[in-house]
């Protein structure tokens, strides 16, 4: 198989690519150098390559800044995922995109794949229509939802604790806001595991479950820091956009990948 990466320079693209390396299929790995998912006329590129896969990775994904850069964040997660139905339909190919749990508003302690969507900020309603876009129009189809990435290609909570564990003595992280983290490694091997399964919505995290706190702290454990971390309550600390309680995706079409915490213990040592 030929298997076409947009968005192969982040954080989940690189580790897709570099998985698929391992594989016998053959990869092409195209970022926004490459092509930009928003110009329609850039889709004649893919033509070319006649891929027999397309898996998006490609999003505009700064959660906080999508609220005064809608237009933006829309032209990308929206019609750029309406140029990629378009082209796989006309080269009726597979495409695989890559979704959220923001897709759904947090009030539920578990959503399951089949749940109503009701995002509650402008990134989560983005990639909310984008899926819609594929489900409406494409019988070939993968929707992969996620959440809480970690990976060594992009910016990450796990980084952002390693930073502030060196600058601070003591720290304020949120105990009210619980998910479960995922390693993109980890992701990346199930995305390709899932090629050859039925089509449709899958939920894709690591097992187990935590708040941002908890995540905190077994940071702190496996890496011996020192610094303190107090909890707190999200409305300590408002934002510009609302983030959901609960992100939990039940992960019940697939087998469960290893817990998070075995996980993040194989990202430190790297
Ligand atoms: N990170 C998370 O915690 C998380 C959680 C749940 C779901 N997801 C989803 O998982 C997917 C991958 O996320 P990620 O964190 O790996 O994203 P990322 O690191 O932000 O990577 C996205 C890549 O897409 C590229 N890109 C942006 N606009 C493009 C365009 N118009 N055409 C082509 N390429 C473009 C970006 O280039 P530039 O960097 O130059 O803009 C970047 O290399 C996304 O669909 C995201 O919504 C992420």
């Amino acid at each position: 198989m030929k298997i076409l990466i947009i968005g192969s320079k982040g954080m989940l693209g690189t580790d897709i690519v570099s998985e698929i390396s391992k594989t016998e299929n053959e990869v092409i790995g195209w970022d926004i150098s490459d092509i930009d998912i928003t110009k329609e006329e850039d889709m004649s590129k893919i033509e070319k390559e006649s891929p027999s896969i397309i898996i998006n990775c490609a999003a505009y994904t700064d959660v906080d800044k999508a609220e005064e850069e809608r237009e933006r964040c829309c032209s990308i997660n929206v019609t750029g995922v309406k140029n990629l139905v378009d082209i796989c339909k006309k080269l009726n190919i597979p495409l695989i995109q890559i979704s959220t749990d923001y897709v759904f508003n947090g009030e539920k302690e578990g959503y399951d794949e089949d749940n109503k969507k009701n995002p509650i900020n402008s990134y989560g309603q983005t990639k909310a229509e984008g899926e819609d876009l594929i489900i409406d129009n494409l019988k070939k189809y993968y929707i992969i939802r996620t959440a809480w990435l970690f990976g060594k290609n992009g910016k990450n909570f796990v980084e952002t604790m390693l930073k502030l564990f060196k600058e601070k003595e003591e720290i304020k992280v949120v105990d009210d806001q619980v998910g479960c983290p995922t390693y993109t490694k980890d992701l990346a091997k199930a995305i390709i595991n899932l090629i050859e399964k039925d089509y449709g919505i899958y939920h894709i995290t690591n097992s187990g479950k935590c708040s941002w706190f908890e995540f905190a702290e077994e940071i702190k454990r496996l890496t011996t820091s020192n610094c303190i971390i107090h909890p707190c309550k999200t409305k300590e600390f408002p934002r510009p956009a609302k983030r959901p309680k609960f992100s939990i995706l039940n992960n019940n079409k697939i087998e469960n990948l290893q817990d998070w915490k075995d996980s993040l213990q194989e990202y430190l040592k790297i």
